[in-house]
């Protein structure tokens, strides 16, 4: 089986400015847009214009190249605190993935060591040009390490968009997909809508229909009837963080689903690449939790839950625990239990 892939890039960089297909408003328009300043960074990022933990990562890396143009004073010293300012505002737009921070404070850091701003500028567009070009080939090797774990799966199930979208190549989760694919071996996913934004019926759905892959859109609530089914062979997702302990934050829904997976006795797998892993974090419940604005869940325009004495909680991520995980796919291999000490060990190779 072959993939055909011919959308424009889910992020490019022009020279000057940042463009990204406008993940709002697919799959109904593919828009590509401009992402000329700091502010514009900060919007695309927040209301999920651009998405995914790596995606995010490289767009607040050129983020700060961007900052860098719109600083008018040549003073290095200047230069280098406006700089930062700017980094830390993309840095925090979205908290819980990891690979943001990561992405902003390396350019930031590099470009610190510029003695010009010329050279500031020049560093930080390095920099995050080898953050595109690490994340493009990471997931190559974690589609190429997937589709060899999980080569005896046809049907596997995904959650939310951990796909060419969320990533600079083609993707984690759905790079396994992807990587099954390219091996010539037979694969069929259910991808689960992903409430309240959709990122799974909106998203995956168009992305693996686009490349001739077979999918089918299921409500999320219907997962764990079907894994129980006997109709999903293993589980497959993306990560935003990921502690030392093995415990992963990813879109809300996954840790349903992963206990669903064990109680139907199906492999549950994360794929993510080194920059997901947080050296910081030792568990789970150190990760924090972005919580999104109640009109997600509203339905604001169409007023589907009443407005008045109605609470909305609207978390975006949650955190599944690690022995519910059946191993952790990485540009480096697939990590097992006891995830402490085979995620100490990654991180020790990759000095991270
Ligand atoms: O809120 P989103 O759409 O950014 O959430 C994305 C996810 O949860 C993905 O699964 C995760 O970032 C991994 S992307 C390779």
């Amino acid at each position: 089986m072959s993939i055909s892939i011919d959308n424009p890039p889910t992020i490019n960089w022009t020279g000057q400015e940042i463009e990204i297909i406008d993940q709002t408003l697919l799959p109904d328009e593919l828009k590509v847009i401009r992402l000329k300043t700091v502010e514009d960074v900060v919007d695309a990022i927040k209301r999920l214009a651009i998405r995914g933990a790596p995606a995010i990562g490289a767009c607040g890396a050129y983020g700060v190249v961007v900052a860098i143009d719109q600083i008018t004073t040549n003073e290095v010293t200047q230069v280098i605190s406006e700089m930062n300012e700017a980094a830390e505002t993309i840095g925090e737009t979205r908290p819980t993935a990891v690979n943001l921070s990561y992405a902003v404070e390396r350019v930031q850091k590099t470009a610190a060591e510029g003695k010009s701003k010329e050279e500031i500028r020049e560093f930080a567009l390095t920099e995050a040009n080898k953050i595109f070009t690490e994340d493009r080939d990471a997931c190559d090797s974690i589609g190429r390490h997937g589709a060899e774990e999980l080569s005896a799966y046809t049907n596997l199930m995904t959650h939310c968009n951990a796909g060419r979208l969320a990533t600079t190549g083609i993707g984690t989760a759905l790079g396994v997909i992807y990587g099954k694919a390219l091996a010539g071996q037979p694969v069929e996913v259910f991808a689960s809508e992903t409430r309240p934004l959709l990122q799974g019926a909106r998203l995956t759905a168009w992305e693996l229909s686009n490349a001739g892959i077979a999918v089918t859109v299921i409500p999320d609530s219907s997962a764990c009837s079907l894994m129980t089914s006997g109709r999903v062979d293993a589980v497959v997702v993306g990560a935003d963080r990921i502690a030392t302990n093995g415990d992963a934050a990813n879109k809300i829904g996954t840790f349903t689903h992963a206990v669903s997976a064990h109680n139907a006795g199906i492999p549950f797998y994360v794929a993510a690449p080194i920059t997901t892993f947080d050296p910081e974090t030792s568990n789970g419940q150190d990760i924090k939790i972005e919580q999104r604005d109640p009109n997600e869940v509203r339905g604001v325009e169409k007023s589907n839950v009443p407005t008045e004495g109605v609470e909305i909680w609207n978390p975006a991520f949650d955190v599944t625990p690690a022995e519910l995980i059946t191993g952790i796919i990485t540009e480096y291999g697939v990590l097992r239990s006891d995830y402490s000490k085979s995620i100490e060990d990654l991180l020790s190779k990759a000095s991270l």
